[in-house]
């Protein structure tokens, strides 16, 4: 049996009565000892086009997400289009293997198409936030389990910054976009679990720190006010030169989990762009960034996921923006370019298998 059959053997009990929609990705309130369900980000093409990253998929993953398709950008071309392509199939590919579909994302300042240029005012703003939330998830209701409704609301820097991060919704709704997007979510789909998304916890840094306390300002915020958060989604694409700084994480994360939330990690890779030339070196050095943010959050409470962000450094988005000065390719994922398991699939292995 394979192991994603196994985990998802394990998870299959039904939802049990006094569920709720926080657990709803397992499906069944999990014994703190289980497996960890894993996936990674998908490009639904590829599951067509590469037999091997098909492959890798389903030998590995027991979710997917899509790494694009449900962006506003992907599925908006016009403000009166909604193209449903990439996430049908993705939803298809899922349920055909057993797993499960992560949504990513309903409400983030990037990847907005050309047209929402033209919102300019709270009323349009809200409209259009609310008809997408309707539109999206109400198609997707009962299917998609877990949702990023809020990607990325917090600025680069909360030090030096304001700390709410400037976007279309942000411009013009205001923080309480945040609570507008959750309650809309909740209430057309009222059994998935809603997750807010964000990066640059994970260092021993004036701006990771200050990230943490704007983060956590946030979100008590939202707790005071009622609003449906279910759950945080820790992206962690970690910086491979930088150190994890495992007491801070395990803080922040408890003062989470303490308020009741259920913890994720969403997007995870290892940024390789100022690490060692050799391959071997810089695969060590991968696995054990990795493995020092999962024990960090794993001291304090058993993540309900863990995602990569991709499986393979044959296709990563690491070069958009992190390519290396000496022209070697980077390899921030748990498989390498030709599909092998690096020393970060061990880690991934080990942090997500089930205890005895
Ligand atoms: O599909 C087109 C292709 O047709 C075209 O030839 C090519 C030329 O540039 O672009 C392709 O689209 C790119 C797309 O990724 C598909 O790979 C876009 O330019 C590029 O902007 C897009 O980047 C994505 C980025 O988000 C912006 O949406 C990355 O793949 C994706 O990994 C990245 O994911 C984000 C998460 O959503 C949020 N957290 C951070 C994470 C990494 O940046």
């Amino acid at each position: 049996m394979r192991r994603r059959q196994f985990v998802l053997g394990g998870l299959s009990a039904g939802l049990g009565a006094g569920a709720t929609p926080a657990l709803a990705l397992s499906k069944a309130k999990p014994s703190p000892r289980a497996a960890i369900p894993f996936g990674a980000a998908i490009r639904v093409d590829l599951l067509r086009d590469d037999l091997d990253y098909r492959r890798a998929v389903l030998g590995n993953c027991q979710l997917v997400v899509g790494e694009g398709g449900l962006k506003w950008i992907d599925l908006r071309p016009q403000e009166n289009q909604f193209v449903f392509d990439h996430p049908d199939r993705l939803l298809a590919f899922a349920d055909a293997n057993g797993m499960r579909m992560r949504g990513h994302t309903l409400a983030w300042y990037a990847g907005m198409p050309k047209w929402t240029e033209a919102i300019k005012t709270k009323k349009a703003a809200e409209h259009a936030l609310y008809e997408h939330i309707d539109t999206v998830v109400g198609r997707y209701k009962g299917r998609i389990p877990s949702w990023d409704v809020v990607n990325e609301a917090i600025s680069d820097n909360p030090a030096i910054e304001k700390p709410m991060r400037r976007s279309i919704w942000q411009d013009l709704l205001g923080t309480q976009h945040i609570d507008m997007a959750f309650r809309r979510t909740a209430a057309v789909d009222p059994q998935a679990q809603l997750v807010l998304n964000d990066f640059g916890f994970e260092n021993p840094t004036d701006q990771c720190r200050a990230k943490r306390t704007a983060f956590l300002r946030l979100v008590k915020e939202l707790k005071d006010r009622d609003v449906p958060v279910h759950a945080i989604g820790l992206q962690g694409h970690l910086p491979g030169e930088k150190e994890i700084d495992r007491d801070g994480i395990s803080r922040f994360v408890a003062e989470l989990h303490g308020m009741g939330l259920a913890i994720l990690v969403t997007e995870l890779d290892v940024i390789d762009d100022k690490l060692p030339a050799d391959s071997l070196v810089r695969d060590e050095i991968v696995a054990m960034r990795a493995e020092a943010f999962l024990q960090a959050i794993g001291d304090v409470c058993r993540p309900e996921a863990v995602l990569t962000w991709g499986i393979t450094d044959k296709f990563t988005w690491v070069p958009i923006w992190f390519s290396r000065k000496d022209g070697r390719p980077n390899r921030p994922l748990p498989l390498d370019a030709n599909y092998r398991p690096k020393p970060m699939m061990r880690v991934i292995n080990e942090f997500t298998r089930a205890r005895p």
